[in-house]
């Protein structure tokens, strides 16, 4: 298995194989791209080494943004080998009276808008379904929350001038898509790509995307499954209706009603995947510490996608009583709270569980709701701890 500095490495001197010229944006230039920042590398829970797949460790969900290089990287096939920021461009066709095609150097001249933003994948949790469902067994850690900048892509459909018949978005990713694999292809409809919050994102946490999180240029489409954010982003199109393919087609769909666990669903009885969910989780006291009694503190992050969390409450006893945590004083629209919460400890074993309420009346449920695809686990989080 490749280690995760070694990937970086062949990586870095990948982005490196290009020559630097004054039409790019300073950003794009080699000196920027140089910087794959490599601290805490290896403290990622590598859960496919081929295509890079990368969890959070769960005490790392505990700051209100993610540094990059503890934030979740999500491929389905293989990033773009060769990616030259002079040659990258951004195609914007459809139903447009005016296509365009972008180099970075004009994207980059476009206003840019900055937007906070909890990424969460659809099957952050999977693993935690019962019965398990086959995918990647993505523990808590597929969700970090990063400040997303670049231009509104509002602005780019307006300057293509988006036709009466435009319902959809697509976007297409660079992505390296082996033998007869579909390439990854998704859209949006168009209210949600109008969106002033809705980005062609270049820049994450101040600096330039790195390769993982799809240099030079990704959608973000906030509040919404990370599937949505299409990564290395080189065409947009504006469809009549929702682009039909692989990911939005069995892939990234959750049955219109309950099922019985175990049980499948004809593609008919189905939906697309679009907003997330209410949830918490706990990133400490960590399952299965041992700790002093006396005062302890358990702390977390909540988030609820397009909703804003009201609050989180916290029960010490297993679920018999609840009692509410403090909320972090940062906030913004999309981006998860932080929460902590203090209680005096005995000695004994103790469930410490978490269970968040949004904007739109949405509370954490006992149980997540089972699918075939394992999407969108968001059951009460809990950790047991032993006081001695
Ligand atoms: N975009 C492309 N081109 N290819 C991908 O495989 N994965 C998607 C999305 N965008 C993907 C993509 C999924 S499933 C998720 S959860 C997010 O990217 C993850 O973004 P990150 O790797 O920056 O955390």
């Amino acid at each position: 298995m490749n280690s995760r500095r070694d990937f970086l490495k062949e990586m870095s001197t990948a982005t490196l194989a290009f020559t630097a010229a004054s039409a790019l944006p300073a950003w794009a230039l080699p000196s920027a791209q140089d910087s794959v920042p490599l601290a805490g590398e290896d403290a990622m829970i590598v859960r496919s080494a081929r295509s890079f797949d990368l969890e959070t460790p769960v005490e790392f969900l505990s700051s209100w943004l993610t540094p990059v290089p503890h934030f979740f990287v999500r491929n389905h096939m293989h990033e773009p080998s060769e990616l030259g920021p002079e040659t990258w461009r951004l195609t914007v066709a459809g139903e447009v009276e005016k296509p365009l095609t972008l180099a970075l150097h004009e994207l980059s001249k476009l206003q840019s808008h900055s937007v906070v933003n909890t990424l969460e994948c659809a099957g952050n949790g999977r693993s935690l379904h019962r019965p398990q469902v086959p995918g990647i067994q993505w523990g808590k850690g597929a969700v970090s929350t990063a400040r997303f900048t670049g231009p509104r892509l509002h602005d780019v459909l307006q300057n293509a001038r988006v036709k009466a018949t435009g319902k959809h978005v697509m976007f297409r990713g660079l992505d390296e898509v082996p033998g007869k694999v579909p390439a990854f292809i998704r859209s949006i409809p168009i209210e949600k790509a109008l969106d002033s919050d809705t980005l062609i994102a270049t820049h994450m946490n101040g600096a330039p995307l790195t390769k993982h999180h799809g240099f030079p240029a990704r959608a973000l489409v906030p509040g919404w499954i990370g599937a949505a954010s299409c990564k290395w982003l080189t065409e947009i199109k504006v469809l009549d209706s929702e682009f039909v393919g692989n990911f939005m087609s069995p892939g990234y769909r959750f049955p219109n009603q309950p099922i019985k666990p175990g049980d499948s669903v004809k593609p008919e009885d189905t939906h697309v995947v679009t907003g997330l969910y209410v949830k918490s989780v706990i990133s400490g006291p960590l399952d299965g510490s041992s700790v002093k009694p006396g005062r302890l503190a358990a702390h977390g992050a909540a988030w609820a996608g397009e909703a804003d969390i009201v609050k989180v409450e916290i029960s010490t006893d297993d679920g018999a009583t609840w009692n509410p945590a403090t909320l972090g004083p940062q906030k913004s629209k999309y981006a998860w709270r932080l929460w902590s919460y203090s209680w005096n400890a005995n000695r004994g074993d103790y469930t410490i569980k978490s269970r968040a309420t949004d904007s739109q009346g949405r509370v954490q449920p006992t149980e997540a709701v089972w699918n075939p695809s394992g999407y969108l686990y968001n059951a009460i989080d809990e950790v047991t701890i032993h006081v001695a």
